[in-house]
């Protein structure tokens, strides 16, 4: 059998293995596997992105969701979540502040609060737009109708946010409400695509139920679906779910499948999450180690931050806050890499 050393190997240089392969690597209990592959990843992150880390003014615009994820802090049912929504004005304000501070991506991520219709998300896209001519939008406010994501693109919008938590459909249906569908979250990222946005997909490491297999169904997924952006992070258990005794997921095995991001997804832009930040001390810096190329420090007013609660103690203060970039830039620089001041476009995707 060949070693790990000689998986790691093929990985980089084929950005594939079959399937066997990646479920050994995904099971591996070796203490050094996640080691070898971290600095495989930071190889070929280097030779597609150098050493430049991108940087998205994360703004959390409304915390009200009309739908009941049983593993999210603020699911519909969570009565005790208390909830909030910034106004446009408070938006610009948040936009107003990132400008100034560096940020050429803003990030607009919500629930999906029915207050805000597609005519309201329109005229806050187009006076972003109009004022910020040399930034990136990004949406991150879930599923929607084809026409609505056509209409936000018009209005000004270049990227989208929806990971698909999970490609195996039976354990979708143990982590969603029935309402819900992987099938309706496909033709929601088949449309963004076919708009023409750039597209981040993503799932949660160690969520409940998930197994080695479904892992590999969200690799092969990605593969098929050949995102721009691709967000991990560790499932991290809210005391007000219905999932409120289930274990965590690990920053080990979040480090692992980043790593492996990288290797199959040399041109992606990868997040070191806020969730990896929260779950381990240097979860920042340790995912940038591990192929990480984005991080999405936090714009949103600091009187709100603690309420966008998806999870618990989520980190929110230090290089998590945007404010404080000088402090992120020094913890980027002592990892080894440098802050790019740019809207961090995805490199021209070569197809794998
Ligand atoms: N732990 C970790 N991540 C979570 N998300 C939602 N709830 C949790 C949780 N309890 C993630 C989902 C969603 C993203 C915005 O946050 O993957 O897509």
């Amino acid at each position: 059998m060949s070693s790990t050393q000689d998986l790691i190997n093929k990985l980089s240089a084929q950005h594939n293995l079959p399937d066997a392969e990646l479920l050994r690597l995904l099971t591996s209990a070796k203490p050094e596997t996640n080691l070898l592959l971290a600095a495989a990843a930071d190889k070929v992150r280097r030779q597609y992105y150098g050493n430049k880390v991108y940087i998205r003014g994360l703004i959390e615009f409304t915390n009200y969701c009309k739908n009941n994820c049983f593993y999210c802090g603020i699911r519909a049912g969570n009565s005790c979540a208390c909830r909030y929504r910034l106004t446009k004005e408070d938006i610009l304000a948040c936009c107003r502040e990132g400008y100034a501070l560096g940020f050429r991506t803003f990030v607009l991520q919500g629930g999906e609060d029915p207050y805000f219709t597609d005519a309201r998300i329109c005229e806050i896209i187009a006076a972003i737009r109009t004022l910020y001519p040399d930034c990136a939008i990004t949406l991150s406010i879930g599923e929607k109708k084809r026409a609505s994501y056509q209409a936000y693109f018009d209005a000004g919008a270049n990227r989208y946010l929806l990971r698909h938590e999970t490609a195996n459909a039976e354990h979708y249906a143990k982590l969603h409400p029935a309402s819900m569908s992987l099938a309706n979250r496909k033709r929601c990222l088949y449309d963004l695509k076919a708009i023409g946005y750039q597209v981040g997909s993503g799932f949660m490491v160690g969520s409940p139920y998930q197994t080695p297999e479904n892992l590999l169904a969200d690799l092969r997924f990605l593969q098929a679906l050949h995102p721009d952006m691709i967000g991990i992070g560790p499932y991290i258990t809210h005391a007000q779910t219905p999932f409120a005794h289930e274990a965590s997921g690990t920053a080990e095995q979040t480090l692992r499948l980043l790593a492996m991001l990288r290797l199959m997804f040399p041109y992606a832009l990868l997040p070191s999450t806020t969730a990896l930040a929260t779950i381990t001390p240097q979860g920042r810096k340790l995912g940038l180690k591990a192929g990480g190329n984005v991080v999405m420090p936090n714009l949103s007013p600091a009187g709100v931050r603690k309420l966008y609660s998806l999870y618990e103690n989520k980190a929110c203060t230090g290089t998590e806050a945007a404010q404080n970039l000088a402090l992120l830039q020094a913890e980027v620089q002592q990892a080894g890499y440098e802050i790019a001041v740019d809207r961090g476009d995805v490199i021209k995707k070569t197809k794998l």
